[in-house]
């Protein structure tokens, strides 16, 4: 028995939750798991409300759950910054999920706007430190709000929270099965210390992993590859700031942020899944939006529960749904609304 903390969240973070969760009732019914849910109203209306982010109790409760799934977090009534790091950033470090897992795969159907490409060549995974780096949120201003002000952001890399993220990253090249590569991606040309404690790491465990390639590449040279050639990657290590970074170039890739999810993982621990669009305050409530991402990211929480079966199930009803149904994923040429295509993907997966 699953017990799952669904936190919807913002803006159109409900609606796309409800299609997700139809799709996960689908999947219990048809490979037999049982699950409860209990619903968390974390986001910018409590905050409004009350003045609370996620406090601190509410953290105790959501660790004692075998997942998380959370909508968007973002409302145009708040200050950008406090719900980011209030709840999301918060739920992330406070939980230590320190791995930000983001596949790119281009499903059949979607279009993608590298020319020349397609599901062949886009498919790849970007594993993200997710607890350290720029965004531990150390440093400080002296002299602030004088003309001699002085701002400092410094980044913090520990030898632990870099290892035990390349590790999994290794890990997870050997899982997939795929290429058997990993690439880190970092900026060793520049940044003489965090970059060279990554890369004497990364080297170091490599050790351990005879059967995996290694690779490597500075962060603006990825760029470049993801938009030439894309079919290079099969796994890319990377730090906290540059995998956010990347990882919306590779939404893009894959069609947009409509089809990207991303898993927020503590491998022993309770982990938080979601799709990396925003909020899209201004299309709540329309029925509009697409639920793909928000599906994505519970076929990625099965594959965490150790439901495999249920996930590849999820997975070919959205290829399904791309492949055969959709003429795009673009709010207004959907040609179907957000609970039609749960419906539809719901329904592929109960005939699964
Ligand atoms: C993401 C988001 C967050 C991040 C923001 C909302 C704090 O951009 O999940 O990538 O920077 O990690
Ligand atoms: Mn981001």
């Amino acid at each position: 028995m699953y017990n799952i903390a669904v936190i919807p969240g913002d803006g159109t973070g409900p609606e796309v939750v409800r299609e997700g969760l139809k799709v996960l009732a689908a999947a219990a019914g048809r490979f037999g798991f049982e699950y409860q849910t209990t619903e968390y109203d974390f986001g910018g209306d409590r905050f409004l409300r009350t003045g609370e982010t996620l406090p601190d109790s509410a953290v105790d409760e959501l660790r004692g759950h075998s997942a998380i799934f959370l909508g968007a977090i973002g409302h145009p009534g708040v200050k950008p910054g406090i719900l980011e790091q209030g709840i999301l950033l918060k739920a992330r470090f406070a939980l230590d999920q320190y791995i930000n897992l983001r596949p790119v795969k281009l499903y059949p159907g979607v279009e993608t706007p590298l020319r020349d490409k397609g599901p062949e060549d886009i498919d790849f995974v970007v594993v993200r430190e997710n607890t350290e780096g720029l965004y531990v949120g150390s440093g400080g201003f002296l002299k602030k709000g004088t003309p001699d002000e002085v701002a400092v952001q410094e980044s913090i890399n520990t030898r632990k929270g870099v290892e035990r993220c390349i590790r999994f990253a290794f890990d997870y090249v050997q899982k997939r099965n795929r290429d058997k590569k990993l690439t880190m991606c970092g900026k060793t040309n520049v940044l003489n210390y965090s970059q060279d404690l990554w890369l004497r790491t990364f080297n170091e465990t490599a050790g351990d992993y005879p059967g995996v390639k290694t690779d490597y590449a500075h962060v603006d040279a990825i760029c470049m590859w993801f938009v030439k050639n894309p079919e290079w990657f099969d796994v890319i290590v990377t730090d906290n700031i540059f995998g956010d970074i990347i990882t919306d170039l590779g939404a893009m890739i894959q069609g947009g942020m409509g089809i990207a999810a991303g898993g927020n993982i503590n491998p022993g621990g309770v982990s938080m899944f979601e799709p990396i669009g925003g909020s899209a305050p201004k299309y709540t409530g329309q029925n509009v939006i697409n639920p793909l991402a928000a599906i994505a990211a519970v076929q990625m929480m099965l594959e965490f529960l150790g439901e495999d079966g249920a996930a590849a199930a999820v997975e070919r009803g959205t290829m399904h749904v791309t492949g055969e149904k959709l003429p795009s994923l673009a709010v207004g040429r959907m040609g179907y609304s957000t609970s039609e295509v749960g419906d539809m993907v719901a329904a592929r997966v109960r005939e699964d």
